[in-house]
C-alpha cells in the first residue's frame, strides 16, 4: 500500500462495515454497529474515513458539544487498520479531525479526548500533536481501566 494515495472523506454508509472491522481489530471492547450507526446519523458528528484506492484503512469520529457556553470537539474514536499502522495514517486522520472541527465550527477552540492510560502509542501520537494531559478518570473503561483526559486548545 502506498500512503501517498491516501485520501480522507466524510464516512459513507457503505464504509461502515470496514469501520466496524477496524474497530473490532483495534479495541478490546469495541463500539457496536448500533453505536456507529447513531454516530453516522448524528448531525453534530464529524465522521471521516481514510482510504487508499478503494480500501478503508482508518477512521476518526468526533462530536461537537456546547458546555457552559463553550464549544468543544470530543474525539470519540480514532483507529487505523493494524496492517496499515506506523505509516502516518493516524497522524493524517488526527490532523484532518482537528481541521474539520475548526472549519465546521469556528467557535470551537478545544478538542478533548479520553485514552486508556496504558495505550502508549495513542498517547505518544496525541502528545506529538500538542495535546496536554488534563486528568485521570478512574475506571472509565471498566474496573481497573483508567482513562487519561487530554486536551488541545
Ligand atoms: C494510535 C493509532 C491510531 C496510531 O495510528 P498510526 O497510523 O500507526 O500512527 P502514525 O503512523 O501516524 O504515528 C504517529 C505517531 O504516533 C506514535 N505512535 C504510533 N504508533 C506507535 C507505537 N506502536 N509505539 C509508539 N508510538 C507510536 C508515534 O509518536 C508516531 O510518531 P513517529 O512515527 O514519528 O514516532 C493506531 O496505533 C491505532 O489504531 N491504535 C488502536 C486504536 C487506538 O488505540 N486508538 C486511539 C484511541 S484513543
Amino acid at each position: 500500500m502506498n500512503t501517498e494515495d491516501l485520501a480522507i472523506r466524510n464516512c459513507k454508509v457503505t464504509d461502515l462495515r470496514a469501520v466496524q472491522r477496524i474497530e473490532n481489530a483495534s479495541f478490546d471492547d469495541p463500539y457496536t454497529p448500533m453505536v456507529f450507526w447513531g454516530l453516522y446519523l448524528s448531525r453534530d458528528t464529524i465522521f471521516r474515513t481514510a482510504f487508499v484506492q478503494d480500501n478503508i484503512v482508518g477512521y476518526s469520529v468526533s462530536k461537537v458539544e456546547t458546555r457552559n457556553g463553550k464549544t468543544v470537539a470530543h474525539l470519540i474514536s480514532l483507529a487505523v487498520d493494524p496492517l496499515s499502522r506506523r505509516k502516518g495514517i493516524g497522524s493524517k486522520l488526527l490532523e484532518d479531525a482537528i481541521s474539520q472541527s475548526k472549519n465546521s465550527y469556528p467557535e470551537c477552540k478545544v478538542i478533548e479526548l479520553e485514552v486508556r492510560t496504558d495505550n502508549e502509542s495513542a498517547i505518544a501520537l496525541y502528545l506529538k500533536f500538542g495535546f496536554r494531559k488534563i486528568r485521570l478518570i478512574s475506571n472509565y473503561y471498566g474496573r481497573g481501566k483508567d482513562a487519561q483526559l487530554m486536551e488541545l486548545s
